[in-house]
């Protein structure tokens, strides 16, 4: 089966079960401070899974673009990915547990065919927080698993959530299907990474609410989030368990396999090519976002990405820049369901070029300071391989090549022990932000959205109508906002505009939210300039009678709320790009 079968499919599954299908949300998460992608389907819905009514309704679907950064190293086997496709749907508070278990297994073994005996389920085992999950191993029973198939396991496993340290959770059930390999030991089991069990889609049942004391309380609004891995079911349906050789991503390893005259079948080329397909697909979804490679947040994880898939392009033997050409694939691809890469391509393909031309820079640098250290010290350990590493991108068989010719052998075992050391650093770092993220919907993070849209409407009226939001970014300190305008704003400028947002907030005008179609929203002269991620509702925030925006919320109700805000920061973030920073004092 194809990925386009496989989307429609299931949009049009659970479309007929009375669902409105949402657009994928933008790979930025909006409003959310602690953590720099989106890595779920749920992620940009949780202002709705906390009890914000969703202007879609109750029964919401979607295919949404995912990005995973905690594991970049894992990535060169045959299933992991950075950049993946979720399809997901949801029930905000309205059908429960029978409903989305017989329609899961009558999606899995009539739409999709796949044979009962194949499928092995999973429900929480119950601890002193929640009770076994009899209920859904019951409901499974029911529709035709048999018992023998149907595992209990603990909250490591069968639990989800709270994204943040409360909040809405819950047990989950989870889909797996044995791939017919055998089984790594007697314990083996879904859940097991060994490769026998392959989990596909993830029914959440979000009836808990974790309390600041760590208590589980029934929560008034009972929610479903489910998440189906489009790469993983493909796999299934294909009976094919390397994902890279999938519809979504085969064609590019046949393009760098093109480039680099190398076969994908020789063992030790699918490392690499696994790496150089999967980084640089990522990469274009990040560059179609509008970010560029740069050493902060996005920017930072888009350099390392395009830097490693360089790195293992030339240790495929790939001598000229590559990169915009496995792209121009990615495209090809991609560009139907996802327009936004397409209409990208040109300036997607020339940052990559830029990008690889710096990094052959950063090489010679590497190789510079490589024979300085040398020369000092006559020797280079791997403590020193992984810093030249960390610090110029140096690649560490480089390293070691360039070590041997001058006759030291540089012990890898160190190497490994720095990296995995920095690794496990960053990968804490990671968890900790997507863990806090998820919930922030404080009180802070909503007067500085509620600022985002008086400093959006602001700027158009001192600068005029070339300003267009290009992005945002809160953290609980500050504002972050990008908008299009050819030219730096003057001092006087900036000042009127701070005034304007401020005198907003004083005169106390109440913020507004009605529920309607985007044409209307436009029609009364709300701002929208996502269009690609509204639905065919959208909700419309009017801030008195001075500012309309299409936004999903939430807001403070009324400006006086926020205090004061002050600009403190305006510079440029690329042609045709500014950047402002504003605070509440
Ligand atoms: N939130 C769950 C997951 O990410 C289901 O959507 O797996």
């Amino acid at each position: 089966m194809t990925a386009d079968e496989l989307r429609e499919k299931f949009i049009n599954f659970f479309i007929e079960k009375g669902h409105k299908q949402i657009p994928s949300a933008s790979l930025l998460p909006e409003n959310d401070p602690t953590t720099l992608f989106i890595s779920a389907g749920m992620h940009p819905l949780v202002p709705y899974l906390l009890g914000e009514p969703h202007p879609l309704g109750k029964r919401l679907c979607s295919l949404q673009k995912c990005l995973r950064t905690g594991d970049i190293e894992s990535v060169g086997d045959s299933f992991h990915q950075t950049f993946f496709e979720m399809l997901g749907n949801w029930s905000l508070g309205d059908y429960w547990k029978e409903d989305q278990i017989a329609w899961s297994f009558d999606f899995l073994t009539k739409i999709l065919n796949i044979p009962a005996e194949k499928i092995l389920i999973t429900c929480f085992a119950g601890d002193s927080d929640a009770p076994k999950d009899e209920e859904t191993a019951g409901l499974w029973e029911k529709v035709g698993i048999h018992k023998e198939r149907i595992y209990f396991l603990n909250k490591s496993d069968n639990w989800w959530g709270p994204a943040g340290q409360t909040g809405p959770c819950g047990p989950d059930t989870e889909m797996y299907y044995d791939t017919g390999k055998e089984k790594c030991g007697p314990e083996c089991k879904p859940s097991c990474d060994c490769g026998k069990y392959l989990e596909f889609w993830n029914d959440v049942f979000m009836q808990y609410n974790k309390t600041n004391g760590g208590k589980y309380e029934p929560l008034k609004q009972k929610n479903i989030d489910t998440g189906m891995g489009v790469e993983r079911m493909l796999m299934v349906l294909n009976n094919n368990f390397d994902a890279y050789k999938l519809d979504v991503l085969w064609p590019v390893i046949q393009k760098i396999e093109e480039i680099s005259g190398k076969s994908y079948e020789e063992e030790e080329n699918k490392r690499p090519m696994r790496i150089i397909a999967d980084h640089l697909r990522a990469s274009v979804f990040i560059l179609a976002e509008g970010i560029v490679p740069s050493n902060t947040e996005q920017g930072y994880v888009l350099r390392r990405l395009i830097r490693r898939s360089i790195r293992f392009g030339q240790g495929i033997g790939i001598k000229e820049p590559f990169t915009s050409l496995v792209a121009g694939e990615v495209v090809k691809i991609m560009g139907d369901t996802y327009p936004e890469v397409k209409n990208k391509e040109a300036s997607i393909k020339e940052e990559l070029s830029g990008e690889e031309n710096k990094f052959s820079q950063t090489l010679s640098r590497g190789l510079k300071e490589f024979l300085r250290f040398f020369d000092k010290n006559k020797t280079f350990c791997g403590a020193d391989a992984f810093f030249l590493y960390e610090s110029y991108g140096f690649p560490f068989e480089l390293t070691c090549e360039l070590a041997a010719e001058k006759g030291c052998f540089i012990n890898q075992e160190e190497y490994k022990k720095a990296l995995e050391q920095h690794q496990q650093k960053s990968r804490t770092g990671a968890e900790k932000k997507f863990a806090g993220g998820l919930a922030d919907q404080s009180e802070t993070t909503t007067k500085y959205h509620t600022v985002t849209h008086l400093l959006h409407k602001a700027l158009r009226e001192v600068l005029g109508t070339a300003v267009h939001q290009a992005g945002s970014n809160i953290t609980a300190e500050r504002l972050r906002f990008d908008f299009t305008y050819p030219q730096k704003p003057t001092g006087v400028e900036i000042k009127q505009i701070e005034e304007l947002i401020n005198k907003q907030i004083e005169a106390d005008l109440p913020v507004r939210v009605e529920t309607m179609s985007l044409e209307e929203a436009k029609n009364k002269g709300a701002l929208a300039f996502f269009e690609q991620k509204y639905g065919d509702r959208v909700k419309m925030y009017s801030i008195g009678e001075f500012s309309k925006e299409v936004c999903g919320g939430p807001h403070v109700s009324s400006t006086r709320a926020i205090g004061k805000i002050k600009i403190f920061k305006e510079e440029s973030c690329g042609a045709g790009k500014r950047r402002i920073y504003a605070k509440i004092v």
